[in-house]
């Protein structure tokens, strides 16, 4: 028996990272999962590993931003699988930092919109589709900088530190009208995924850090346990908070940082 079987998830940002680890694991435990994200090419792999393995899976070309693409997402799992019960909000991008006087408004709102809008638009489809199902979990993926704040990353925290918050009223309301949807956030400390790597290679490029050895280094040394984390090891408590192992947390926030945030 999988943790999951006869559950139907749709993760998104699934092609790289965090993303694709939480794919392949939650159809390992038996879930049927729709793949979706920008880039198509690395996406259609990720799930056809997954049907390579015995796993259910189908890809989605899907930009998290536009609500006509949630619309046809949200159909799509229910036309093809029958209903929805896993959602996990997780395609973001975490842009090249600035201080707050040299932020361009254009980059702020394309950060916002990424990171924050396409989770609130996530959990209003996401919650529509997972009444009719008659109940579900939705998983969003903000950070350890949606709780601490760092210098020249105003959009990205003020991205990360919403999803926090909008979790909590999403709980909140699917509690109170009864519809047995749960949703709680994650906040993993710095994963080694294509996206801290470009972070990294960024700060570099800017001058900002030395060599990416080094920025690897400095980034190890925020994390008390000594290393920066492994894709698998946020997926393991994306499919805790999708599983009813955890029927009781809804509202919470799960924090994956090796201890950044205990300091
Ligand atoms: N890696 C980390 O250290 C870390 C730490 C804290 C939080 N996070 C969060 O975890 C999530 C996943 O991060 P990751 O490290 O796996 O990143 P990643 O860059 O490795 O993967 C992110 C995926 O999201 C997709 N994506 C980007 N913009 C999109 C859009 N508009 N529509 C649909 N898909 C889009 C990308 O194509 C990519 O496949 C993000 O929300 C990120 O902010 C990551």
């Amino acid at each position: 028996m999988g943790r999951l079987d006869g559950k139907v998830a749709i993760v998104t940002g699934a092609a790289k990272g965090i993303g694709a680890a939480a794919s392949g694991l939650l159809a390992e435990e038996g879930a049927a999962v729709v793949c979706t994200d920008i880039d198509v090419p690395a996406g259609e792999a990720v799930a056809d590993a997954i049907q390579n393995n015995g796993g259910k899976a189908t890809f989605m070309a899907h930009n998290v931003t536009s609500e006509d693409a949630w619309e046809k997402v949200a159909a799509h799992a229910v036309d093809s699988f029958g209903q929805l019960d896993i959602l996990v909000n997780n395609a973001g991008i975490a842009p090249p930092g600035a201080p707050i006087e040299d932020l361009e408004l254009d980059a702020w709102r394309n950060t916002i919109a990424i990171d924050l809008d396409s989770v609130f638009l996530g959990c209003k489809h996401g919650i529509r589709a997972m009444k009719q199902s008659g109940g579900g979990s939705i998983i969003n993926i903000s950070s350890i900088m949606g709780i601490v704040g760092t210098s020249n990353a105003a959009d990205y925290n003020a991205a990360k530190g919403g999803v926090r918050l909008l979790t909590k009223v999403a709980a909140l309301e699917c509690a109170d009208a009864g519809y047995g949807i749960r949703v709680n956030s994650v906040h993993p400390g710095f994963i080694d995924t294509p996206l801290v790597r470009n972070v990294v290679e960024e700060g570099v490029i800017a001058g900002r850090m030395g060599s990416a050895n080094e920025a690897i280094e400095l980034l190890t040394m925020l994390h008390p346990i000594g290393r920066l984390g492994f894709p698998k090891e946020i997926a393991n408590a994306i499919l805790f908070l999708a599983s009813d192992e955890s029927s009781f947390m809804t509202g919470s926030e799960m924090v994956v940082d090796g201890g950044y945030t205990a300091r």
